[in-house]
């Protein structure tokens, strides 16, 4: 079978002048961070990209598949955004929030305008895990109330409250943490106790939260952590009515609902604009990252007025969060993604994606399960279709393959057994067609 073709794509890459991989590689190791996990057995350097695609330093293009572990949202180098972040950069990039500047502000009418409800008050900050350590300390706050809820296989951040409330032990250290924070079961039908076929599944999932509250907290708690659809966990979609039961479950007990839709925001989901839409709730808090910048340190809390107020007990700053140039860049990046109908695309190339990869499924059993909405999709695979075994090794040939292909996926999950596709979400039909191929191709061969 010959191999697949990336499709036609009208970009010259620049000529790489700079130190080779090896250079790099052995610069990294001296003097970086041990911890830094690099994906692939031969490591990839990426120095240019355009749109849904990049490019190594020998100038072979890539799909994009990963986007960045999710963050490049409207496409890699989009034009507008450059020329927005550019016209900025060259006025004023720095100022910080003791000043007025006209950036800020507006940018948080804008982002406030996506919001339903009365979720109408801004707060900028740099990193997903800031957006969540501060939603915990407004909710800590607002309630008085001290414990807090968050699901199993969930991942909110690696900061010292953020990696309490994330559930991997791959990325908890041994050190003390997660005071007051309880975890609930994963609300993961492929996995978990209730199966994707039962109705109730997602009210029995909701009352083990009822369940944590009753036995393991004094009865109040200051709120709820979940993703949308989790995505270092493996694009686990909760079964319907999951959160809308937790929700009522965690009100009662006098806590608020935060929303980390670091991953799912801004449209990717395809069928709303914000993730937790897709269960029919309405936050309390929401947190947003990643893709809200396309690539640059910006992330953002949006709550209703009366939260945000008590921040006002004290003096709040931020170096850098609300800076004009990530305002500029935030701002840009709403009005492609509007302008460009890329919610309408997620949609439309994520339906096309997820029917691919379910006739893949007929054909490979490896493939224990396709999930997902929009371009927020997992191919968990798997041993044994009845023993659900996590195909963990056979995931990461796969994994190798369909680089060698010239296709950037994600891994994840606990067991590093599902594939992550988390495109930019200008992906185009061609671009699906390759990306299917090309997964045929690699599963025929582990
Ligand atoms: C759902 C979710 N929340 C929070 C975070 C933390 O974001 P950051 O790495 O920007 O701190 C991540 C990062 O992967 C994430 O996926």
């Amino acid at each position: 079978m010959p191999a697949p073709q990336l499709p036609p794509y009208d970009h010259q890459p620049k000529p790489y002048s700079g130190p080779s991989l090896e250079e790099v590689l052995a610069l990294r190791k001296q003097v970086l961070n041990p911890g830094l996990l690099t994906y692939y057995q031969q490591p990839l350097m990426i120095v240019e990209g355009s749109m849904q695609y990049v490019y190594d330093e020998k100038g072979r293009r890539y799909l994009d598949a990963f986007a960045g572990v999710v963050s490049i949202s409207v496409g890699h180098g989009h034009p507008y955004v450059l020329q927005k972040a550019r016209e900025q950069l060259e006025l004023l990039p720095y100022l910080p929030t003791l000043y007025l500047h006209p950036q800020i502000s507006e940018y948080g009418r804008l982002l406030a305008e996506k919001m339903p409800g009365d979720l109408k008050v801004c707060h900028f900050v740099n990193s997903g895990s800031e957006a969540n350590e501060l939603a915990l300390l407004m909710a800590r706050l607002y309630t008085g109330n001290y414990e807090i809820i968050a699901l199993r296989n969930a991942y909110h951040g690696n900061s010292a409250s953020t990696m309490g409330l994330t559930a991997h032990s791959t990325w908890k250290y041994n050190t003390p943490h997660s005071f007051g924070v309880h975890h609930a079961q994963a609300p993961y039908p492929y996995r978990g106790l209730w199966g994707p076929e039962d109705p109730e599944a997602g009210a029995n999932y909701a009352a083990d939260i009822k369940s944590l509250i009753d036995y393991a907290t004094p009865g109040r708690v200051a709120g709820f952590f979940a993703e949308s659809i989790q995505g270092v966990g493996g694009a686990v979609v909760y079964p319907d009515g999951y959160l809308e039961r937790a929700y009522v479950h965690v009100r009662q007990a006098g806590g608020l609902c935060i929303a980390d839709e670091v991953q799912t925001g801004f449209g990717r989901t395809g069928t709303h604009f914000w993730g937790f839409e897709t269960q029919g709730v309405l936050p309390d808090i929401v947190t947003m990252a990643k893709g809200i910048g396309n690539g640059i340190p910006l992330a953002a809390v949006v709550t209703r007025p009366e939260i945000a107020r008590v921040l006002a007990e004290r003096i709040h700053f931020n170096t850098f969060g609300g800076n004009p140039f990530c305002c500029a860049i935030g701002k840009a990046v709403l009005e492609v993604i509007e302008r460009e109908g890329l919610q309408r695309n997620c949609l439309e190339q994520g339906e096309y994606l997820l029917d691919g990869l379910k006739k893949l499924a007929s054909r490979h059993s490896l493939i224990g399960e396709v999930r997902g909405k929009g371009l927020m999709i997992g191919v968990e695979l798997v041993r044994d279709l009845k023993t659900k075994e996590p195909a963990s090794e056979e995931c990461a040939r796969v994994f190798e393959r369909v680089k060698e292909l010239g296709v950037l996926i994600g891994k994840g999950g606990f067991f590093g057994n599902v594939l992550r596709i988390k495109p930019p979400m200008c992906l185009t039909r061609p671009d699906v067609d390759f990306l299917i191929e090309v997964l045929d191709l690699a599963l025929k061969e582990v």
